[in-house]
């Protein structure tokens, strides 16, 4: 399967919402092969669908990035139905390559969300997994970790990779 350019922040197709998948047909399989692969190769334990520049809701997420096939979730048209409790840790983002800041997020998540054989589940999870789904559920609604940040720290951050833009250390696509 082939590895898809992964789109770069301020690319405008990740600073919008994405549209419902409609039908699970071989274009969607193919493209969450080809996320998967992508993910693994960056590495990264996330992939958004728009981050390949698909205006798709959908995820695939893997904490264990390949090792464990069992942890490979595909998570087609996700929602939060009930979050909980609070952590704060370091978070990065393949599309904001060479940044990483300290992000809240909800320690704990109820989620819905369609599977690859179009079963709709309820997954609940926490810790490192319940901050992976939060900020996939952020891309897929057109937001990034930065837009979580205080308005100070993300004109910081913002400022620093402007500047890692202008002097080519960013490579564009
Ligand atoms: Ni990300």
């Amino acid at each position: 399967m082939p590895i898809r350019k992964i789109v770069y922040y301020p690319d405008p197709i990740l600073l919008r919402p994405t549209e419902p998948v409609d039908e699970i047909d071989d274009s969607i399989r193919t493209l969450v092969a080809d996320m998967i692969e992508t993910a693994y190769a960056a590495p990264g334990v996330g992939l958004a669908a728009n981050q390949v520049g698909v205006g798709l809701r959908l995820t695939v997420i893997d904490l264990s990035v390949g090792e464990a096939p069992d942890q490979l979730r595909v998570l087609i048209n996700p929602r939060i139905l009930e979050e909980r409790g609070r952590q704060v840790e370091e978070e990065g983002c393949l599309s904001v390559p060479g940044f990483t800041a300290p992000v809240a997020r909800p320690s704990w998540v109820r989620v819905e969300a369609t599977d690859l054989d179009g079963k709709r589940h309820e997954i609940v999870s926490e810790g490192l997994m319940a901050r992976a789904i939060c900020h996939e559920l952020d891309h897929l609604d057109g937001r990034l970790y930065l837009h979580r940040l205080s308005s100070l720290k993300r004109e910081r951050l913002k400022k620093r990779i402007d500047r890692a833009i202008e002097q080519g250390e960013w490579a564009r696509i």
